[in-house]
């Protein structure tokens, strides 16, 4: 049975833990045993008692826990002193950021351990419970809005109270990836007025359904990379886009900038003169202040106030200031990942590089640095298809009497067959079974025409209609179960069976779509 351990986080300011109770109860099942290094959850509210009564046992230091533990999991990229505790043939799983921490997997390959970076989870949809840059990206736009409010000296929401009328503020969200949906979501349920621009187009629908507004930009250029995630813009598009902001600038309270484009630095998108232009008491948070920041006013890991009296917030340890909310999401991404490298459920690792998401997270395995790793068999986030080239007005009206002709052809065949078989039904069978067979026929032919040309939309009233049809085909099979003939007792009785499935699965589904608009 391989040991699964955790250590205390031993980065300044750090106070996520890799493992929770709840994760090491799912990781048992999974065949693993779980250690703690002891006081590795208390910054996220987890003492080594709620750890034990979990069943998972705590070791005094950290060098105890590299030692006995067969997979490490954490939150930060291992450290230098903790690179040196690395064993062979141990698998550690962390935040590692790759492409800029190259000592590190030296050290990794150098030890013989296998190396799985969780910031390195491909984007495709059966990953999504193990994307903890998503949970984490999740954490910091709610926590910014939040952050945001405590330095904004107004409320949210717009009040009307004996004492006045309050305005309610104005919120502008740059960059709706992850991070901009969550913050428009907060600042949305507070009741503030919200404003949204992303470069990608195909967001827009995403931030008018959460109620918040598009900042439209009419240009022909879509800002739409791979993987969901954004190409940097032409220099004519950021030009107008600056516009748009500087437009924006005077009237907005709170702005929350979030724009990345991989591998590269923060595009600079709120400058000087718009935060000069904003009203005193105005805040911006910066989301980006990580990779430079998207404001030029922005310092890493501080909040600042200009001259002009705008509050202007750079600190990048959002998630880890709501340690117990992002201890619980990663410690579960974490799980999810291991359950994948566990196919068995029997505590053993089998580390399957044919396996898309092993393959892309794993960046140092069997003494090879395996980053960067091939593009992902399955395409990540659809790229909107190249668009066919349209057909001509005579094209339309040939393709369109083509069609009909097919279509007159198929109905003539189709009636001719039925009429022939109903002819010979009629020369053998007895007329009162003739008569049944007609408007069966006939009900058949109906309901085909009439369901099939109902539009997607009305599906779900169509579902309503054909519970109803189900349970008139109950109590016509009810009536008939009792028969002396055995042909007529199982029919009746599959009869009952498939309206029973119908009916049931009608209201199933249909609870499903109710409870998707009830607010928990
Ligand atoms: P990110 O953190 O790299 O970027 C944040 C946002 O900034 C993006 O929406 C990007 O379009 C925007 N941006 C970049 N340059 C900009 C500019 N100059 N002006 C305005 N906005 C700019 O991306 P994030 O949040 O990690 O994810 C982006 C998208 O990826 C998501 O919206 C989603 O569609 C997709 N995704 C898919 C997942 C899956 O299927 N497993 C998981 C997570 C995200």
């Amino acid at each position: 049975m391989l040991i699964i351990g955790t250590p205390k986080e031993v980065a300044k300011n750090e106070n996520r833990v890799a493992m929770t109770p709840q994760s090491a109860t799912d990781l048992q099942k999974l065949g693993f045993a779980c250690i703690v290094q002891s006081g590795a959850g208390a910054a996220a509210r987890i003492s080594d008692a709620d750890y034990r009564d979990a069943g998972v046992t705590v070791v005094r230091s950290a060098a105890e826990l590299w030692k006995q533990a067969d997979v490490i999991a954490k939150v930060q990229a291992p450290s230098t002193a903790e690179t040196k505790k690395m064993k062979k043939d141990q698998t550690v799983i962390s935040f590692v950021n790759p492409a800029e921490n190259k000592k590190l997997l030296d050290a990794a390959k150098n030890a013989g351990s296998s190396l799985i970076a969780m910031d390195m989870v491909p984007r495709i949809s059966r990953a999504q419970k193990m994307d903890a840059l998503s949970s984490m990206a999740n954490i910091a736009g709610y926590r910014s809005v939040i952050e945001a409010g405590n330095s904004f000296g107004r409320f949210f929401t717009g009040q009307i109270t004996a004492a006045g009328k309050v305005p309610p503020a104005k919120v502008l969200v740059i960059g709706a990836g992850v991070a901009g949906l969550a913050a428009i979501g907060t600042a949305q349920s507070l009741g503030a007025i919200v404003r949204a621009f992303d470069v990608r187009p195909e967001v827009a629908e995403q931030i008018e359904s959460m109620g918040a507004e598009f900042l439209f930009l009419d240009f022909d250029e879509s800002g739409s990379g791979d993987g969901g995630y954004a190409a940097p813009s032409s220099p004519e598009f950021r030009e107008k886009q600056l516009a748009l902001f500087r437009e924006q600038a005077p009237d907005v309270d709170i702005v929350i900038t979030t724009a990345l484009i991989p591998g590269r630095d923060a595009p600079k998108l709120w400058l000087k003169d718009m935060v000069e232009a904003m009203k005193p008491g105005s805040v911006v948070v910066d989301l980006a202040a990580e990779r430079g920041g998207n404001c030029d006013f922005t310092v890493k890991d501080e909040k600042i106030e200009t001259k002009n009296g705008v509050t202007v917030i750079g600190y990048t340890d959002f998630p880890s200031q709501m340690a117990t909310q992002s201890s619980n999401l990663y410690a579960t991404n974490i799980r999810h990942m291991l359950s994948d490298l566990t196919p068995q459920k029997d505590g053993v690792i089998v580390h399957d590089m044919e396996d898309d998401v092993i393959r892309g997270a794993t960046v140092v395995h069997k003494k090879k640095i395996t980053f960067p790793p091939p593009p992902p068999k399955i395409q990540a986030i659809a790229k909107a298809a190249p668009k066919a080239p349209e057909p001509t007005p005579e094209e339309i009206a040939a393709q369109e009497l083509a069609a009909q002709r097919q279509a007159g052809i198929r109905e003539i065949s189709m009636l001719a067959g039925g009429t022939l078989l109903l002819m010979l039904i009629g020369a053998y069978a007895p007329a009162s079974f003739m008569q049944h067979v007609i408007v069966f026929a006939l009900a058949c032919f109906v309901g085909f025409q009439v369901i099939w040309n109902v539009s997607h939309a009305l599906h779900t009233p169509l579902m309503a209609v054909t519970n109803a049809i189900s349970g008139i085909i109950i109590v016509g099979a009810l009536l008939q179960v009792g028969s002396s003939n055995w042909l007529v007792v199982i029919l009746a009785a599959i009869s009952v069976l498939i309206a029973t499935i119908n009916i049931v699965g009608g209201f199933m589904v249909t609870r499903r779509m109710l409870a998707m608009f009830q607010k928990s």
